[in-house]
């Protein structure tokens, strides 16, 4: 895991800067390129087939790549899974585990009624016999009529993570008051550093959304990767 934007390998960015006056020879800077030729789409669909592979996601999930970094899915996630207006609920459920799940929650408050089910705001999930609380399940307040959970699986600043066989049990909680919430991790600063598929959680029952900005371990910064099972498609 990495605190700031990653480095891109050297081979990489020597190969950016060759192609960048002109792409695989067509004479074209690959800035100039329409997003709709087929030589870009090329560059986008391999990307998703290794991406996809190296972390082992099943198709039944569809890859969305972004702008606007992590960060804009705060609000997006809320405003695409919460509304009256579109026949859904109106509260989702958040785990306060630090500084990103503060900013993530703050900014689904604009749109709906956030329950932080293990009840701590900051600055007391700063203290760590308070975040030990986190992992006192039974005492989770777990809003049933919820949209979905939310969870950050390593907070950055804070600098602790989730492992994949407590998420398990987590998800498992949540599921157990709230089947059909959908479970969301952000995964900013782990992604790539383990395999996401252990526990069968992106199997039935696990994480239903994946995202994170890919600068820490993947790409460069205001890109953003989302996953998202087919299932819950039609629920966002
Ligand atoms: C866990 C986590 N979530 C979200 C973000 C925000 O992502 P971005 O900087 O791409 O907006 C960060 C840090 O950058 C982070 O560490």
């Amino acid at each position: 895991m990495n605190p700031g934007p990653g480095i891109l390998p050297a081979p990489v960015m020597e190969r950016l800067q060759r192609e960048f006056l002109d792409f695989k020879g067509l004479g074209v800077p690959w800035l100039h390129m329409s997003h709709r030729m087929r030589e870009y789409m090329m560059v986008t669909e391999a990307l998703e087939e290794d991406f996809r592979a190296f972390m082992k996601v099943p198709d039944n999930f569809k890859l969305f790549l972004m702008n606007g970094g992590g960060s804009l899915q705060f609000s997006a996630i809320p405003q695409n899974l919460t509304g009256h207006k579109y026949g859904k609920g109106a509260a989702a459920n958040y785990l306060m585990s630090g500084a990103w799940t503060y900013n993530a929650g703050r900014e689904a408050a604009k749109f709906c009624d956030v329950n932080y089910v293990n009840k701590w705001t900051l600055p007391e999930v700063k203290d760590l016999s308070v975040q030990k609380t986190v992992l006192d399940l039974d005492n989770w307040h777990i809003n049933k009529d919820a949209e979905y959970f939310y969870m950050c699986q390593n907070e950055t600043i804070e600098g602790f993570e989730y492992d994949q066989a407590l998420t398990r049990k987590m998800i498992d909680r949540v599921r157990a008051d709230a089947p059909n919430q959908v479970v969301i991790s952000d995964m900013s600063s782990c992604i790539g550093s383990k395999d996401i598929t252990k526990h069968g959680l992106m199997e039935e029952g696990g994480y239903d959304i994946v995202f994170g900005g890919a600068h820490k371990n993947f790409g460069t910064p205001g890109l953003t990767f989302m996953f998202i099972r087919d299932e819950v498609m039609d629920r966002v």
